[in-house]
C-alpha cells in the first residue's frame, strides 16, 4: 500500500496514483450532483478494492440515499474500509472518516457531524467532510451551523484548490438559509461563473430570488440554467420544484400543474427528494382549492416503498401526507405506528426528533385530511418555530407554515389566521398568495380597508 496526495494535497492511502485520481473524480462528481457519481466510484474500486476512503466514499453514497434498504450495503462498505485499514494501513484523516461512517450508519448524526468537524479544523480542504457536514446540518435544520463551517474553512481555499468553486457554492446556500441574501448570491453565481454547470450553487441563487419574493428573476434564472443541468443526478428536479413554485407564487396554477407533470415527478425510480417535491406541489396547489386530480396516488405508491425507511424524519413526515391526501389510511397508520416505535427507541439522532416533531407533523396531515382543522392547529402551532430541527430548506419547511394559517383558516380562527398571515406578509412582502389569503381573512374579520389594501397589493404584483 502507498501513500499519495489527493487533489488538494491531502495524504491518502491506495494503492495507485490510478485508484486516487479515480477517487478525486468520483468526489469532483458527486460535487457537482452529477449522474456519473456511481460510475467512477465503481472504476475506483475496481483499480484498487482494498482503497479505504473510497469504500467509505461507497458507505456514505449508500447512507445517502436515506433508504432502510440500502443500509447493509453502507454496513458492508463500513466493515471493507476497516479490513483494507487492518491490513493496509490508514492515516489519521481517513480513521476519521471511518469512524464517522459508523457514527452515521448507526444512526448517530450528530457523532457524525461532531467528527467532520474534528477532520476539518485540521484538514480544512477535506471536501467530502465539508460537504458532509453541510448535509447534515441541513438535514438538522442548523443552518448557522453551516455558515459557521463554511466560514471557518474559508481562509484556507482560494481560485488554485479544485473545486473552489463548488466551497463558494456551498457557502452561498449557507448564508441564504441565514438570511444574508446579497453576499449569498454574489458567491452563488461567481461559483457559476467558474463552472457553468454549478447545479448546487444556481440552487442557492435560486433560493434568494424565492425567499426575496423575486418570482419572475427565479423563473428567468432556471429557464436561463437549465442546459446546463444535462449530466446532472434527479437534483435535477428539485430545480424545476423551484420553478414550479415560483409560478404557484404568482398564481399560475395551471402551469405549475404542467411543470409538475412534465419535470417535478419523473417517470423513473422515485428519490426520496423527487417524493418530498411532488408532497410539497400537490398539498400547497389543494390549499388553494386546486384540483390535482388523480395525482396523490403515484405519489403515495412511491412513499409506499419506502414508508419504514425511518432515516430522516423530513421525508417521513412527507410520506405520511401523501399518503394522508391520497385517503390510504392503512398505510398511514402502519406509517404512525412505525415512528411512534422510532421514536420511543431514543436511540440515535432522528428518534428524538420524531419524537419531538416528525409524529406531531404526520398526525397534523392526517387530522387536515379529516378536516379536524382545531387538532391540526393544535398540533402546528406551537412548534412552528422548532419545526426547523426536522431539517430542510426554509422554502420547504414553508409547507408546514402554510398548513397552519390553512388549518387556523379553516378552523375559523381567523384572528390567530390573520396574525400569522401578517407575519407570513412581513416576511415575504411580494407573496401574491398570501396577501390573497390576508384578504380574505381580514375581510372576514369585517376589517374592509385592511382587506382591499391587501388585495389590491396582490393584484399588482401579479400584473
Ligand atoms: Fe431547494
Amino acid at each position: 500500500m502507498t501513500t499519495g496526495t489527493d487533489c488538494r494535497g491531502l495524504a491518502i492511502t491506495a494503492a495507485s496514483d490510478e485508484a486516487v485520481a479515480g477517487f478525486d473524480r468520483t468526489v469532483g462528481a458527486y460535487l457537482g450532483l452529477r449522474m456519473d457519481t456511481g460510475d467512477h466510484l465503481k472504476a475506483t474500486l475496481e483499480a484498487d478494492p482494498s482503497f479505504v476512503m473510497a469504500n467509505v466514499l461507497r458507505g456514505y453514497f449508500m447512507l445517502l440515499f436515506a433508504s432502510r434498504k440500502l443500509l447493509g450495503r453502507a454496513l458492508s462498505s463500513l466493515e471493507a474500509a476497516r479490513g483494507a485499514a487492518g491490513e493496509g494501513g490508514c492515516n489519521r484523516r481517513e480513521e476519521l472518516h471511518i469512524q464517522a461512517l459508523d457514527a452515521w450508519a448507526s444512526g448517530d448524526q450528530k457523532r457524525a457531524l461532531a467528527v467532520w468537524d474534528a477532520i476539518l479544523t485540521e484538514w480544512p480542504r477535506d471536501v467530502l467532510a465539508l460537504k458532509l457536514s453541510e448535509y447534515w446540518n441541513f438535514y438538522l435544520g442548523d443552518c448557522r451551523g453551516m455558515r459557521e463551517v463554511q466560514a471557518r474553512v474559508g481562509p484556507h481555499w482560494d481560485e488554485s484548490v479544485p473545486d473552489y468553486g463548488k466551497v463558494l457554492g456551498m457557502s452561498a446556500f449557507a448564508l441564504e438559509e441565514c438570511g444574508a441574501y446579497d453576499e449569498a448570491e454574489r458567491r452563488g453565481r461567481r461559483a457559476i461563473e467558474i463552472d457553468p454547470a454549478d447545479i448546487w450553487a444556481t440552487h442557492a441563487v435560486a433560493h434568494v430570488m424565492e425567499m426575496t419574493g423575486r418570482q419572475r428573476d427565479g423563473i428567468a434564472w432556471i429557464d436561463g440554467k437549465a442546459a446546463d443541468f444535462d449530466g446532472c443526478n434527479a437534483f435535477a428536479n428539485h430545480l424545476w420544484w423551484h420553478r414550479a413554485l415560483f409560478y404557484f407564487e404568482l398564481g399560475r396554477f395551471d402551469a405549475v400543474l404542467d411543470l409538475y407533470d412534465r419535470e417535478v415527478l419523473p417517470s423513473e425510480a422515485f428519490e426520496y427528494l423527487d417524493i418530498c417535491n411532488a408532497v410539497s406541489i400537490l398539498w400547497r396547489l389543494e390549499e388553494e382549492g386546486v384540483d390535482v386530480d388523480d395525482r396523490w396516488g403515484r405519489v403515495a405508491d412511491a412513499a409506499a416503498e419506502r414508508a419504514d425507511d425511518l432515516q430522516l424524519v423530513f421525508t417521513d413526515v412527507h410520506y405520511a401526507m401523501a399518503f394522508a391526501a391520497a385517503e390510504r389510511k392503512d398505510a398511514l397508520d402502519a406509517l404512525i405506528a412505525g415512528a411512534e416505535a422510532f421514536a420511543q427507541t431514543a436511540e440515535g439522532t432522528q428518534s428524538a426528533i420524531m419524537a419531538e416533531y416528525g409524529l406531531a407533523l404526520c398526525r397534523a396531515a392526517a387530522a387536515s385530511r379529516s378536516e379536524d382543522w382545531e387538532t391540526a392547529v393544535d398540533l402546528l402551532y406551537p412548534r412552528r418555530r422548532g419545526v426547523a430541527a426536522i431539517g430542510g430548506s426554509h422554502a420547504q419547511r414553508d409547507l408546514f407554515r402554510r398548513a397552519l394559517i390553512h388549518a387556523a383558516e379553516n378552523a375559523g380562527r381567523d384572528r390567530l389566521a390573520s396574525s400569522l398571515l401578517a407575519e407570513r406578509c412581513e416576511e415575504k412582502a411580494t407573496s401574491p398568495i398570501a396577501l390573497k389569503r390576508y384578504a380574505r381573512v381580514l375581510s372576514a374579520l369585517g376589517e374592509a380597508d385592511a382587506a382591499d389594501a391587501a388585495a389590491a397589493r396582490a393584484a399588482s404584483l401579479v400584473q
